[in-house]
C-alpha cells in the first residue's frame, strides 16, 4: 500500500518525505501507516500566516475574472489527474473509488461554478431618497480564509471553500484533517501548478497546515483570520464558534447532520428503495448527510422493513476493500469509530430497538481494519439515542400514523442538515418542504449526494453554515454600502433631518 500511495504522490507531483515524520497516516484500507510525516509547527504557521497576508495584499486587486481563469485552470488540471487524486482519497479516506471519483469531480464541478461566478460577483444599485444621490452596495475582498475540514470529504469541502474563496480575492489557510492530510498536500499541489501556469503565483495564495487540534485552535483564534469555515462534529462546533465570536471573526460551520428520510403510504417504492439504500450505508455511513432516521407509514412499515433487510443482506456480499470494483461499502475511518458503533448499537437495545446486522466483518484479512456490515435498528418509536449522530451506517426505521407525527418527530433532533420524504402526493410534499427545519429538504430522492449548485448546509446544531452554490460567495466577501452625491447644491440630509447653521 505504501509503494501504491508514493508512486500516486509522484504522478500528483507531490514532493514531501513519507518516513521518520510526527504524524502516521493510517489508511483504514489494511490498517497500515502508508506515511510518516511532518506536523507544521507553530512558528511555521505563523509564516504561513504573515506570507497570505502579504499575498492578499496583491490577489485582492487581480481582477475576478483573472482569478477565475486561475480556478477554470484547477479545475482542467483536477480532470487530468482526476482517478490519480480519487485513488489517493479512497486509500485515506476508506470511501469506494467510485464516491471517491465523486468526490474529485464536486470539486471540478464547483471549480466550473466559481469560474462563471467570477464575472458575477454582482452589487446592487439602491434608490436614494435624497435627489442626485446614488446608492450602491458592493463586495470586496475579505482577507485570509482558514478552512477546516474533516477525513471523510478529505478534498471536496476544500475546493467548495478555495474556488470561491479564491475568485472573491481572499487567500486561503487550510487545515485538513490529520488522518488525510495526504490528499490535500495533492491537492494544494494541483492549485499550486494552476497558479504557476496561470503566471499568478504568490507564496501565500494558498497554504496546508498539518497537525492536531492544538494547531486548529490557534489558526481559529487568530485575529488575522476574517473567515474561519469548519466542518465537523457539533461539539467541535461549540469549541470553535465562541471564540471566533469572541473576536468578532467571520463564521462558517458545517457541524453534524442527523438526515431523516420520510416514506408515505404514496411512496413509490421503487424509486426510493435505491435513494434509502445509498443514503444509510453509502460511504459507510460516514457523510454528514447520510440518512440515520427512516420515518415509515404504519401500512407498509413490516413490508418495508422486509425489504431493507432482504438488500442489506444482499449488500453484504459487496462489502470490501475500496480499490476493489465490486466493493460498495469500505471500511469505518478507524477502531474508534467502530467502538463508537457498537456502543450505539448496544444502547439501542437497551431502549427497546432490535438490531440487524452491526458486526465486524472481514477481520481474518484485516485485522487492523474495520468493516462492518451496515445495521437496520426496528424501532418502535423514536428513543433517546436517535437524536445523537453517531457517524457509521445505522438506520432507525421508525413508524409514524400521521404525517403531521411524523415531521414532529423529524424535527425533534438538535441537528438540522438534511431531509427526504418519499411519496406521489403532491400536498405531501409541498406540506413536508414547508415543515422540514433543515438546510436540505428534498423530495423522492435521497438525503445525501447533494449537487454543488446548491447552497448546502443546515440549521440548529448543523451550524446555519452554507457553502458551495447559489449565493454561498457572499460569505466570502465583505459587504459595502456607499452613497455618493454629484448634486452642487447644499447636501440634503437623511430622514428629512434640518440641520441648518446659518
Ligand atoms: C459531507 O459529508 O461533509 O451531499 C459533505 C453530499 C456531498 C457532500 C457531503 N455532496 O453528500
Amino acid at each position: 500500500m505504501k509503494t501504491r500511495v508514493k508512486n500516486l504522490l509522484n504522478k500528483l507531483g507531490v514532493k514531501i518525505s513519507l518516513e521518520h515524520g510526527d504524524i502516521d497516516v493510517h489508511t483504514p484500507v489494511d490498517g497500515s501507516v502508508i506515511a510518516s510525516i511532518k506536523a507544521t509547527t507553530p512558528q511555521q504557521q505563523e509564516d504561513a500566516i504573515l506570507k497570505a497576508k502579504r499575498a492578499f495584499l496583491k490577489w485582492r486587486d487581480v481582477p475576478a475574472p483573472v482569478r477565475g481563469e486561475v480556478v477554470r485552470t484547477f479545475g482542467n488540471i483536477l480532470r487530468e489527474n482526476k482517478e490519480e487524486l480519487a485513488g489517493l482519497v479512497a486509500i485515506e479516506s476508506g470511501k469506494i473509488m467510485e464516491e471517491a471519483l465523486g468526490e474529485v469531480q464536486e470539486m471540478i464541478d464547483v471549480c466550473d461554478f466559481a469560474t462563471g461566478l467570477s464575472r458575477q460577483l454582482y452589487g446592487l444599485t439602491i434608490q436614494s431618497e435624497r435627489p442626485q444621490h446614488v446608492m450602491a452596495e458592493n463586495w470586496y475582498p475579505l482577507g485570509i480564509v482558514s478552512i477546516i475540514s474533516t477525513f471523510n470529504f478529505p478534498v471536496a469541502v476544500w475546493a467548495w471553500n478555495t474556488s470561491l474563496a479564491l475568485v472573491c480575492g481572499d487567500t486561503v489557510i487550510w487545515k485538513p484533517s490529520e488522518k488525510t492530510p495526504l490528499s490535500a498536500l495533492a491537492s494544494q499541489q494541483l492549485l499550486l501548478e494552476a497558479l504557476k501556469s496561470c503566471g499568478q503565483y504568490q507564496e501565500g495564495i494558498s497554504s496546508v497546515v498539518i497537525g492536531e487540534k492544538d494547531l486548529g485552535k490557534s489558526l481559529v483564534a487568530d485575529r488575522r483570520i476574517a473567515l474561519v469555515s469548519a466542518t465537523g462534529s457539533v461539539p467541535m462546533g461549540k469549541a470553535v464558534a465562541p471564540v471566533v465570536a469572541g473576536r468578532f471573526g467571520k463564521l462558517l460551520l458545517e457541524l453534524g447532520g442527523n438526515n431523516a428520510a420520510i416514506v408515505t403510504p404514496s411512496a413509490d417504492l421503487d424509486v426510493a428503495m435505491p435513494s434509502i439504500l445509498f443514503g444509510a450505508v453509502g460511504t459507510a455511513g460516514q457523510r454528514c448527510t447520510t440518512t440515520r432516521r427512516l420515518f415509515v407509514h404504519q401500512s407498509i412499515y413490516d413490508h418495508l422493513f422486509e425489504k431493507l433487510l432482504n438488500a442489506y443482506k444482499s449488500i453484504e456480499q459487496r462489502i470490501g476493500s475500496p480499490l476493489d470494483p465490486h466493493a460498495l461499502i469500505g471500511p469505518l475511518i478507524d477502531r474508534g469509530s467502530y467502538k463508537n458503533m457498537q456502543t450505539t448499537l448496544s444502547i439501542i437495545k437497551k431502549q427497546g430497538g432490535e438490531v440487524f446486522g452491526g458486526q465486524r466483518v472481514l477481520e481474518s484479512e484485516y485485522p487492523d481494519a474495520y468493516y462492518v456490515t451496515p445495521a437496520l435498528a426496528r424501532m418502535k418509536e423514536q428513543t433517546e439515542i436517535a437524536y445523537k449522530e453517531t457517524f457509521a451506517p445505522i438506520l432507525y426505521v421508525i413508524p409514524y400514523s400521521t404525517l403531521e407525527e411524523a415531521i414532529e418527530m423529524h424535527n425533534a433532533v438538535p441537528q438540522g442538515l438534511s431531509s427526504t420524504i418519499f411519496t406521489t402526493d403532491l400536498r405531501e410534499a409541498e406540506y413536508f418542504r414547508q415543515r422540514s427545519d433543515c438546510g436540505i429538504a428534498n423530495v423522492n430522492i435521497g438525503t445525501s449526494g447533494a449537487e454543488i449548485g446548491g447552497a448546502f448546509g443546515g440549521e440548529k446544531e448543523t451550524g446555519g453554515g452554507r457553502e458551495s452554490g447559489s449565493d454561498a460567495w457572499k460569505n466570502y466577501m465583505r459587504r459595502q454600502t456607499t452613497t455618493t452625491y454629484f448634486g452642487s447644491e447644499k447636501p440634503k440630509l437623511a430622514q428629512g433631518i434640518s440641520f441648518d447653521t446659518d
